[in-house]
């Protein structure tokens, strides 16, 4: 079976545009793949943070997973700083990941300005690498996420591809080993709709947990009269009408794409339903459909948390399959770049 490794950050609270395009989307890969689902927390520490909503985000960010229909049974839940093997390899390959890459990275080079680029942790800039080390050690073939994250996926081929080259092979065989590729390279798998949704209050930004704004995002956990305000004061233009092919009209083009995701239609449909309609109109019928696709997810959450300990064991047993995955990866490439196996 082919390999599938994802993570959300569990930093503020997950939003529509995590869920839309990323976490749903995991939810149907459990049938067909060997399926890993990882909470990354060690990314969660690359901006200042407070540990009380790192524990609390944490926890909500694996309930969340469930409460979406990530099955235990069939996929791995877990916490990344549970499996230490995530920081190891992360160290070993940061020594052979050049900084021209890392400083390329265009998170990095928006989250370093708003900081100020020579006062912000190392952790930012090498937070690629962690990530490459998150999907490398489970051999993954495909990595489901957001279009913002593409371009550390082709990092983290990158990454592998000189570690390959560098160490496996017939170099590594040499060493006694047993050769051949260290690292399988990985394709980054996005959604045809919903891979970037747009902020509520500006069509040209992307929806983030970062924003200072809550109005310009809808949580996966707001209330219904949240969800209803936020949409109410979503920016708007002038034009008559909705569509979603207009270059001058990002803000149309999102929230009928929202639409579309969140009832089921496809974007002809939906636009021959709503289109002719006016901002008033369609928000509240617009509201009303994010409301309803929320709600079962919602009560799902509330079912999960009021049993911790049922999310304990889950992620419990999530790390140990997760250990079992990466230790094997782990120790390939100790054993290929030399280090002496403790007996
Ligand atoms: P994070 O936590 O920012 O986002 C989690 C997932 O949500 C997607 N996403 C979006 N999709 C559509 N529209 C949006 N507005 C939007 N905002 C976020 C992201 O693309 C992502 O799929 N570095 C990653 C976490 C990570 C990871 C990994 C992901 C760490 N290691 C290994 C995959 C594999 C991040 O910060 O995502």
């Amino acid at each position: 079976k082919k390999r599938v490794l994802s993570g959300v950050q569990p930093t503020g609270t997950l939003h529509l545009g995590n869920y839309l395009g990323a976490i749903r989307n995991w939810v149907n890969l459990q049938d067909l793949y060997d399926t890993y689902f990882c909470v990354v927390d060690l990314h969660a520490v690359t901006l200042p943070h407070d540990p009380a909503e790192l524990r609390a985000a944490t926890r909500a960010s694996a309930a969340l997973y469930l409460a979406a229909g990530i099955d235990p049974a069939r996929a791995a839940i877990f916490v990344q700083s549970h499996v230490p093997a995530h920081a190891e390899l992360a160290w070993l390959l940061q020594c052979y990941t050049p900084i021209g890459w890392l400083r390329r990275m265009i998170q990095f080079k928006e989250k370093s300005q708003k900081q100020g680029a020579e006062e912000v942790g190392a952790g930012l800039l090498t937070y690629p690498v962690l990530m490459a080390a998150d999907i490398l050690l489970y051999q993954a073939d495909l990595v489901p996420v957001g279009e913002d994250q593409k371009q550390h996926i082709e990092l983290a081929r990158d990454v592998a591809e000189r570690m390959n080259g560098r160490f496996g092979g017939n170099k590594w065989k040499k060493l006694g080993g047993r050769g051949g590729r260290i690292f399988r390279i990985p394709e980054p798998f996005t959604p045809p709709a919903g891979a970037r949704v747009m902020s509520l209050t500006d069509g040209t930004s992307k929806m983030s947990k970062s924003a200072e704004a809550d109005g310009s995002r809808i949580n996966l956990l707001d209330s219904r009269d949240a969800i209803v305000n936020k949409i109410k004061r979503a920016k708007t233009d002038a034009f008559l009408g909705l569509e979603f092919d207009n270059p001058e009209r990002p803000e149309a083009r999102n929230l009928l794409t929202i639409y579309s995701l969140v009832t089921g239609y496809s974007m002809e449909s939906a636009v021959d339903e709503v289109g002719s309609l006016s901002w008033g109109a369609f928000k509240p019928v617009l509201a009303d459909a994010v409301i309803a696709h929320l709600a079962p997810l919602q009560e799902q959450y509330a079912a999960v948390m009021a049993d911790p300990g049922y999310l304990d064991k889950v992620l419990a047993a999530g790390a140990d399959q997760a250990s079992e995955a990466a230790d094997r990866t782990l120790s390939n490439c100790r054993e290929a770049m030399g280090f002496v196996p403790r007996r």
